[in-house]
């Protein structure tokens, strides 16, 4: 083997890539993700910007002992990456052979795509062609009066109808719904209604996001209240688990073996590579990590840049007990706290968690895991948290 083979070996894999693709036909008028909007994305500029970032990102892994292996999970999101279509399809496949970059045979590779996009059987042959084996779809609602509210460029209609082309083919798929979207009560939302509609196609995988939203959004004043997004989230969770999914992250909900491996990765903290105009990235220092680098691309579209922010211990700590608590991993009080703090966890936190219903089931193992309750209150269970931490 050469020196340079020698070198690849000692260096740790990345089985992680997040590609971030940023365009999108209109903008939705609470998205906060970094895009651009128009009928004709620039896709000249972007295949540059990949291009230009390589080595860059190439120079940033060497650095720190790392190298991309055989990937494990590809996710590209957006933006709406499924509008990069045929032709994204076709760059994509000669971007990695040309880079050594290799998709495992089971990985997990993902596209987000919106309902009502241009000819659904020919974008969906060039990606899988490509290796995409999950789409991500994002249907917000079903309702038309919350669809113009939000400024989608789709309608029901075009929802149902890709649901309905993904279900027919036994595709693997995941549909995005929001929550708490401005005059729900006015326009009567039935959230229940809108949810067995989408149960009907079986989807596998199933995403929740309660709207958020900026001081400025221009619906805010005619947001739902606390009670009434409450209501929502608890019912869909229950609606869910009683159709046989499992509410295994905050947000998300998967019928057997159809969990985001993507997802668990983030939420696990594990070493994930990105690419594209705001993509981040983090860089485990070791095993157990002794601290890790973020990094976030920028200067779309002339000038890639890698702003780095170094974690030390402590915040790395302080993520994953977040990440951690947000899904079914659970925090684990035996190695996240010493001694002392274990008994405050154990003696005052813990009943108190168990007696308002925010737990999942019986702590185990020094792990506790937090029920669809737990979920909604967790930016309160962090308060809780935040004294037995170090500053
Ligand atoms: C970054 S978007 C991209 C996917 C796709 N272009 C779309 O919007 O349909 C991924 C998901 O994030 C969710 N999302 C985006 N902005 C949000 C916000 N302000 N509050 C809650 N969820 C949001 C939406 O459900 C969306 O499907």
């Amino acid at each position: 083997m050469d020196k340079q083979g020698k070198k690849y070996q000692k260096m740790k894999k990345i089985k992680s890539l997040y590609l971030h693709v940023p365009h999108c036909l209109r903008r939705c008028n609470y998205c906060d993700f970094y895009h651009l909007s128009g009928p004709n994305p620039d896709w000249d500029s972007f295949e540059s910007y990949l291009y230009a970032s390589w080595p860059k990102h190439q120079e940033l892994l060497q650095q720190r002992g790392f190298a991309i292996g055989e990937l494990e999970n590809l996710y590209l999101g957006g933006g709406t990456p499924a509008l990069w279509g045929e032709r994204g399809a076709k760059f994509l496949t000669n971007f990695i052979l040309e880079r050594g970059i290799v998709l495992s045979p089971t990985v997990e590779s993902t596209l987000e795509l919106n309902p009502g996009g241009r000819d659904l059987p020919a974008v969906v042959s060039a990606w899988e062609q490509f290796g995409v084996n999950r789409f991500s779809i994002g249907v917000q609602s079903l309702r038309d009066e919350f669809l113009e509210l939000l400024g989608r460029n789709h309608t029901a209609r075009n929802s149902h109808q890709a649901l309905e082309y993904f279900a027919d083919r036994g595709l693997n798929y995941s549909v995005d719904l929001m929550l708490g979207l401005p005059y729900s009560a006015k326009f009567k939302r039935d959230i229940a209604d809108e949810l067995n509609s989408i149960l009907r196609y079986s989807p596998p995988h199933i995403s929740i996001y309660i709207l958020t939203t900026k001081p400025d959004y221009s619906h805010n004043g005619n947001l739902p209240d606390e009670e009434w997004i409450r209501q929502e989230y608890l019912l869909v969770s229950k609606l869910l688990v009683a159709s046989g999914y499992q509410h295994y992250e905050v947000s998300n909900f998967a019928q057997a073996k159809h969990k985001s491996a993507h997802n668990l990765e983030y939420w696990q903290q594990q070493t994930v590579a990105a690419l594209g105009p705001s993509a981040s990235g983090l860089l485990l220092n070791s095993d157990r990590p002794s601290g890790a680098t973020r990094y976030r691309w920028s200067g779309y579209p002339a000038d890639p840049r890698l702003e780095l922010e170094c974690l030390n211990v402590s915040q790395l700590q302080l993520e994953r007990i977040y990440m951690n608590l947000r899904s079914e991993v659970g925090l684990n009080w035996g190695q996240e706290f010493n001694q002392e703090q274990q008994a405050i966890f154990v003696d005052d936190l813990l009943p108190k968690w168990s007696e308002r219903g925010y737990l999942a089931k019986q702590p185990h193992a020094h792990r506790v895991v937090l029920g669809s309750l737990g979920y909604l209150m967790l930016d309160s269970l962090l308060e809780d948290l935040y004294p037995l931490l170090p500053e």
